[in-house]
């Protein structure tokens, strides 16, 4: 299959909307990541979605919609803390999950009886589920287990004979995926970390932290987000947290400079990959440097341990699990 690249119009809109009418799946920009879409409410759409992107079956798929009427057929009941959030942070970076109605089916909600929505902030993919009149599934447009992509070239690296069209729309704004949530007693447990933040939502109700968001799975455990428990943004190469900052980590990297390796320090430093000295900085170029590792042939990257503040939370998380956990506790000799 040939894979057109276009940039977003609303002609190029026309032919996505085209080609999801007829249960085909198209990759469309968001603020957050690259989503690969399909037809949320069409069975046979949303399986051609987990083959293109080599998914487990049970890793349920975010519903994105484009205005707040089309929430209320995906779900059983509407939460008023949920109407509160949704007022306030959408179209955003926020991803709930509900009790979800008949007409979702069990390929999207991954066998679950819950379904997770958000509306997305980009113009783009509004336009797109707008012209389309229903809503769109669409996880992040990689190759499962790959880094998320974060600009229509890296789709096209990942999925490039696999779908027709990939719609450019630039640079991702925030660079990481969705904040994901639940809610239970009256409380909102985050079960992956996003642009939304925990002190953003703690102004509505408690915030909890869902233990797979900083910590390894046991293995068979059960996890209330499946896709936490996959290693999961990984380029080729061996990711390693180091527990060090500033001196510290540029002393320890000082005795690796021989190896084939990518240093990821938090702001500019001699010799070393700068992946930005604020949280949000670090959020928009993390996956793309942890792509640029691969193109560099590096066999490992050593990164610089980030601040978990806000947003922080959310890179900190994703490369955890870049590095399948793996954190370095350098000691000074
Ligand atoms: O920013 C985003 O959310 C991007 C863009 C494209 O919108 N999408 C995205 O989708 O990151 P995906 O499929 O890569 O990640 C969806 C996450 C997974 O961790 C999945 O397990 C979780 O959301 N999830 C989806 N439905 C769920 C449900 N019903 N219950 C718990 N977790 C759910
Ligand atoms: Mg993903």
């Amino acid at each position: 299959m040939l894979t057109e690249i276009k940039k977003f119009s609303s002609e190029s809109a026309n032919q996505a909307a085209d080609i999801l009418k007829k249960g085909g799946i198209v990759a469309i920009p968001t603020e957050t990541v690259y989503g690969l879409a399909a037809n949320a409410l069409d069975e046979n759409a949303v399986k051609s979605i987990f083959a293109a992107k080599g998914r487990p079956q049970d890793n349920p798929l975010i519903v994105h919609i484009s205005n707040f009427d089309m929430l209320k057929p995906l779900v059983t009941e509407i939460p008023k803390l949920a109407r509160q959030l949704a007022e306030r942070f959408w179209p955003g970076p926020l991803t709930m999950i509900f009790d979800k109605s008949d007409i979702v089916p069990v390929e999207t909600s991954g066998g679950l009886s819950t379904v997770a929505v958000r509306m997305p902030a980009n113009d783009a993919a509004r336009d797109i589920i707008e012209k389309c009149g229903f809503p769109l599934a669409a996880p992040s447009a990689n190759s499962s287990g790959k880094p998320s992509p974060t600009a229509a070239r890296y789709v096209y690296e990942d999925m490039n004979g696999k779908i027709p069209l990939i719609i450019d729309g630039g640079t991702c704004r925030i660079g990481v995926e969705s904040t994901v949530i639940c809610f239970k007693d009256d409380k909102i447990r985050i079960l992956r970390p996003g642009g939304v933040t925990a002190q953003m939502l703690g102004e509505y109700a408690e915030v909890e932290i869902d233990k797979a968001v900083e910590t390894a799975p046991k293995s068979g455990e059960k996890v209330l987000s499946p896709g936490m428990k996959y290693k999961h943004y990984s380029p080729k190469a061996n990711v390693y947290i180091v527990n060090a900052k500033g001196e510290d980590f540029a002393l320890f990297c000082s005795k690796k400079m021989s190896e084939n390796a990518l240093f990821l320090s938090c702001g500019e430093r001699e010799g070393f990959t700068d992946y930005g000295e604020t949280s949000k900085i670090q959020a928009q170029r993390l996956f793309s440097l942890l792509r640029k590792a691969d193109e560099m042939g590096a066999e490992t990257v050593y990164v610089e341990m980030p601040s978990k503040e806000g947003i922080g939370l959310a890179v900190y998380n994703r490369l955890l699990r870049a590095a399948g956990f793996k954190v370095i506790e350098p000691h000074r000799d």
